[in-house]
């Protein structure tokens, strides 16, 4: 009798944990698969990534590479070496990567080159702007997967427009299954409302990391000048992102009157999603979040890989056009049943990777 096939998940960065959580569960429920976490040390603060482990139950990472800072061909390369020894060491029958990191891409390029099959979650999305580090991580990770799980069906059309049609399934989107997992016991458990003096609906929430908005001194006087115009309405509330934090204090920029508190965690920022009354923020997974939330979006980007958002009246672009679509449900996010879906699927798939054409 065979052992369970062992999948060895690589994850790095916050939104990497929040993406594992649903799918570490469905994995363990699974008959015939375990799983071996690993995790690179991308985010590396308590709140960074600590306190998703602990409040959303993912397995302690069974090795911990302690990688991060540095350019992005430093960290990446640095990853690179340190997860092919884990692999070498580990032997998994597949490699499970999430998104669009730096150690999304380290993860697939180490299993790729050791013919390790590679499962990609949040597959097929597209900025279709080459200067994002992202979209280089997202196409090249695409192209070494043998299994692309899809949030959507604008990503089934974008992997077959670069020739990606094999492997490929819309299985949803496994932020949802975590926001589901998360809503109930994120009323009870957060009291952030009362500890920031908000009130319901009284409060705009913003999230800002990205590079583009960050590294320039006037982006990101740009991005901080137009939040600080609507906090003329109500108070903007911004959990600070290490990075914008530090490129605040080098860019000299001042934050006031913005009500800037430190990264919160998941049950903390779902209650404020669910409590505020509108979303500005430049992070993938927030836009999303604020639609799962029923929340109006604000994109402090110049293009969104998440169109359907936009297309559905939930999101606009910053500097697009004032025009809101009239609103819609957005279908493409499944049922909340992404993650077992995708544990399905890879035991389905076996020991020797879905087959792809050479
Ligand atoms: C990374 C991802 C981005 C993702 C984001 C999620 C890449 C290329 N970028 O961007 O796709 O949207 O994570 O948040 O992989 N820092 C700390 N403590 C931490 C984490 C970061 O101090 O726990 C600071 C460090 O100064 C670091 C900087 O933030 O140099 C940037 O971190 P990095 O992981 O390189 O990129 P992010 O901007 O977080
Ligand atoms: N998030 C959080 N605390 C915060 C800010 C964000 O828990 O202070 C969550 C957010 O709800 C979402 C995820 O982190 O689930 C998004 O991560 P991030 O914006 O860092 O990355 P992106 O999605 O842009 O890659």
């Amino acid at each position: 009798m065979p052992g369970p096939l062992r999948i060895l998940s690589v994850v790095g960065a916050r939104p990497q944990f929040i993406k594992a959580a649903p799918v570490s569960r469905a994995i363990a429920a699974k008959a015939g698969l375990a799983e071996i976490m690993v995790h690179t040390g991308q985010h590396h603060d308590a709140g960074m990534s600590d306190v998703f482990f602990a409040e959303l139950g993912i397995p302690a990472p069974a090795h911990h590479l302690g990688i991060h800072g540095g350019s992005h061909g430093e960290m990446t390369g640095r990853m690179l070496a340190a997860l092919e020894a884990v692999m070498l060491a580990e032997r998994p029958g597949r490699v499970l990567v999430y998104g669009d990191t730096n150690s999304t891409l380290a993860g697939a390029l180490a299993a790729a080159k050791l013919a390790i099959p590679i499962a990609h979650v949040e597959a097929g999305l597209r900025s279709f702007n080459r200067r994002m580090p992202e979209e280089i991580n997202r196409v090249l990770t695409d192209h070494l997967s043998d299994l692309l799980f899809v949030p959507t069906q604008a990503a089934i059309a974008n992997l077959a427009r670069e020739g990606i049609t094999q492997g490929v399934h819309h299985v949803g989107d496994v932020m949802y299954d975590a926001t589901l997992a998360a809503g109930a016991r994120a009323a009870g458990a957060s009291g952030i409302l009362a500890r920031l003096g908000l009130a319901a609906h009284g409060f705009f929430l913003a999230t800002i990391h990205r590079a583009e908005n960050t590294d320039d001194r006037a982006a990101l006087a740009a991005v901080l000048d137009w939040l600080k115009a609507r906090a003329a309405e109500a108070p903007v509330v911004l959990p600070l992102h290490p990075r914008t934090e530090k490129m605040a204090r080098a860019h000299g920029l001042s934050l006031d009157p913005l009500r800037v508190i430190a990264p919160v965690g998941y049950l903390d920022m779902a209650r404020l999603l669910s409590a505020c009354r509108m979303v500005f923020t430049d992070s993938g997974g927030v836009q999303k979040e604020a639609y799962f939330h029923r929340k109006p979006c604000v994109t402090l980007r110049g293009e969104t890989e998440w169109v359907e958002t936009v297309a559905a009246g939930w999101n606009r672009l910053w500097r697009g056009p004032d025009f809101v679509a009239p609103r819609r449900e957005i279908p493409d996010y499944g049922m909340g049943d992404a993650a077992a879906r995708i544990a399905r699927l890879m035991a389905a798939c076996g020991r020797n990777g879905a087959a792809r054409p050479p």
